[in-house]
């Protein structure tokens, strides 16, 4: 608690958890007295048939909505513009993302656009929209972004390759519900990913310059239930348990770096995602190691803490020998649920490098990595990570 004096907390969304949770829905709707949702969602869930799902239910209770199913991963600015005509032409007046941290991001980026007379674009950036989104519902399906309880939504300018943030409290999602039933039995590349994801929010946002005791306590629970529950989770599709902890951990790692942004992982990731259209989870899970093995130096005793919460034995070692085990526990964590060795494996390309750097510089989150990191950093953090 050295970086900053005063802090906040300020976490608004309902949350409903539960098996079959979802049957809460119509519920919650008309509890908020609203008319006609657009249901933001991917092809792939439809495939599934977990879009279906949820469709039921709200159709069985007579709560009229539109679906917008083509989201797409790492979405770009386009599904954002598609999914805000259907809202308009179908006069809806709430939101439901459906899916993982792409149909949420493109839910809340709609919400956006509603709540500024559709001019969303100009808003990208953090702290830039006015107004509150219209009511927001989301249902996460995989265990990653906590995109349910946050104040960032993500999106792609097809142009540059640039992965945009917007960051804003207004768009905080209104209500989340976490039904185990919609995401156990994830495919393992997905659970994999995504789960390697929530860890690395948790463990940038403990880390970071920027946490207080309160965010703290959420990212080191958050690092105890994935390091309990992911290989689990990965390894069945009957798992309820693990799967609904899976689910916790990653709004409670979500809850965590709302308060506190993220670290060099994530600066380094999303240009990854933009350019090579590597899937988020996978670009962390890889980085991850070589970041945190960068910043043991900076922050030894929370490293140490890490690899306690991950299980692992620390008693008898130095805080350094303690802090190293955190980076190899990720490290088989990682190998165990699927994640590639490096980026080269997963198509990115060294010449890129320079470029890719330039982008991650761009990233508030390099200045809260709790060791400073410049330029040259960035460029030999990517090449270990290749
Ligand atoms: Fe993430």
């Amino acid at each position: 608690m050295s970086y900053q004096q005063i802090f906040e907390y300020f976490s608004p969304t309902r949350l409903i958890s539960g098996r079959g949770a979802i049957a809460k829905i119509p519920d919650v709707i008309r509890d908020q007295g609203l008319r006609r949702g657009l249901v933001v969602t991917d092809p792939g869930l439809v495939a599934a048939g977990i879009a279906g799902r949820a469709l039921d239910v709200l159709r069985e209770a007579d709560v009229p909505c539109t679906v917008y199913d083509r989201v797409e991963a790492n979405p770009p600015f386009a599904n954002v513009d598609e999914a805000y005509g259907i809202y308009v032409k179908e006069r809806c007046d709430y939101l439901i993302g459906l899916g993982g941290g792409s149909s949420m991001d493109v839910a809340k980026c709609v919400g956006v656009a509603a709540a500024h007379g559709g001019g969303w674009r100009d808003l990208v950036g953090i702290g830039k929209c006015r107004n509150r989104i219209p009511f927001l519902l989301c249902v996460p399906t995989t265990y990653g972004t906590g995109s349910e309880v946050t104040p960032f939504a993500v999106v792609t300018d097809l142009e540059t390759r640039f992965k945009a943030s917007i960051g804003s409290p207004l768009i905080l999602p209104h209500a989340g519900v976490l039904d185990a039933d919609l995401s156990v039995g994830l495919p393992l590349p997905i659970a994999g990913a995504t789960g390697m994801d929530a860890l690395t929010h948790a463990i940038e946002s403990y880390v970071a310059l920027t946490a207080s005791p309160i965010s703290e306590g959420l990212a080191l629970h958050a690092i105890r239930l994935i390091g309990e529950n992911l290989r689990q989770a990965a390894a069945s599709d009957h798992n309820h348990e693990a799967t609904e902890r899976m689910l916790i951990a990653s709004t409670v790692a979500g809850m965590a770096f709302s308060q506190t942004r993220l670290g060099n992982v994530h600066a380094m990731s999303h240009p990854v995602g933009g350019h090579f259209g590597v899937p988020h989870g996978v670009a962390n899970a890889i980085i991850l190691t070589r970041v945190m093995a960068y910043n043991l130096m900076a922050s030894p005793q929370k490293f140490a803490e890490v690899a306690r919460a991950l299980g692992e034995p620390v008693e008898g070692l130095t805080t350094m020998e303690a802090a190293e085990a955190s980076v190899e526990a990720v490290y088989r964590l990682g190998q165990d649920v699927g994640i590639p060795d490096g980026l080269a494996g997963v198509g990115v390309k060294q010449e890129a490098i320079p470029t890719l750097a330039e982008d991650a510089m761009k990233s508030g989150n390099v200045l809260i990595n709790p060791r400073k990191t410049g330029l040259r950093d960035i460029i030999r953090l990517y090449e270990e990570s290749m």
